[in-house]
């Protein structure tokens, strides 16, 4: 750990009603119902100084939803989503069962490691009876050997063949001290070439100075949840890939990602387009030449 840097919190112990939790505000958020009146509270100051906050939530998601729509068009079945959160409306495995071309098949495993998301995804894939399939761990994700020899993991991910790994939303609750690009690449070095990884992070590199004071007191109110949360810059998020070359378009705005409208752009997407950056990166093939020295 880098000496005198801050880390996030440990991980939650059972369901914490008095702080707010990111996970139940995201849900908020979203207009979800697995949130408590903590949270709710919260994310209604929130939204009372700083409106974008939803949209800028709604917008990631979509995201995620495009990220995962074109790994499935691209031949990936295998999906490692860390930090997945509460279920709500587009989960990962949802997208890959309407994605998937018919009579094939595709395996998820969801990791997080907040009580109230861990409840209602294990609900949620007994009641949709998808367990042979979707498994859900729950663990810190810096607890990589954890993470990584849990039995949903191993059962339903093969690291010998390619898997997109997801790491959408949350690298920013991983302080400097946690060494988060670190971090991503002891995950990068158990995937398979070919392998991909998504990841979006919320930044504030190109907000209008007029918005800048009410997000900036976003960040300030984050300290006092379960989850306080690091901005990163263009570059900082970049570094996070490590050494994988991303895929067209590289790092860039989330509503410029395989956009669905590119020539029509909503008031919304123009207004949350400098707040989360959003990459894809894939694992190139071992090096023939470097192999055989
Ligand atoms: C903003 S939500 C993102 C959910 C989903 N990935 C998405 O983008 O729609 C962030 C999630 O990351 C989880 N999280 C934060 N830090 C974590 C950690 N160290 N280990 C596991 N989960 C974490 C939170 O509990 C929360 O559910």
């Amino acid at each position: 750990m880098a000496p005198n840097e801050p880390v996030a919190p440990p991980a939650p112990d059972g369901v914490d009603v008095e702080k707010p939790s990111a996970a139940r505000i995201y849900d908020w958020f979203l207009g979800g119902t697995h949130n408590y009146a903590v949270d709710r509270e919260f994310g209604k100051r929130l939204v009372a100084g700083f409106p974008l906050i939803r949209p800028i939530a709604r917008s990631n998601r979509a995201w995620l939803g495009r990220v995962v729509r074109d790994a499935v068009g691209a031949g990936f079945r295998q999906f490692l989503d860390l930090g997945s959160g509460v279920p709500t409306v587009g989960n990962v495995h949802e997208i890959v069962r309407d994605t998937l071309p018919a009579g094939e098949e595709a395996t998820v495993v969801y990791v997080d490691y907040e009580e109230v998301a861990a409840a209602h995804a294990r609900i949620m894939l007994e009641e949709q009876e998808v367990t042979d399939w979707v498994g859900f761990v729950q663990s810190d994700l810096r607890d990589v050997d954890r993470v990584l020899k849990a039995r949903e993991t191993r059962e339903l991910i093969d690291f010998k063949q390619p898997v997109c790994l997801l790491l959408v939303s949350v690298l920013h609750f991983l302080g400097p001290g946690d060494q988060p690009a670190e971090l991503v690449a002891r995950y990068q070095q158990k995937l398979a070439p070919g392998s991909r990884l998504a990841i979006s992070h919320v930044t504030v590199d190109g907000a209008p100075s007029e918005d800048l004071p009410e997000a900036l007191k976003v960040v300030e109110a984050y300290k006092s949840t379960s989850n306080p949360y690091w901005l990163r810059t263009h570059g900082e998020i970049a570094a996070l890939f490590n050494d994988w070359p991303l895929i067209d378009p590289g790092l860039v705005a989330l509503t410029d990602w395989h956009s669905e409208n590119p020539r029509w752009m909503s008031l919304e997407d123009e207004e949350v387009r400098p707040y989360n950056w959003g990459a894809v990166a894939e694992k190139p093939a071992k090096n023939r030449r470097s192999k055989s020295t």
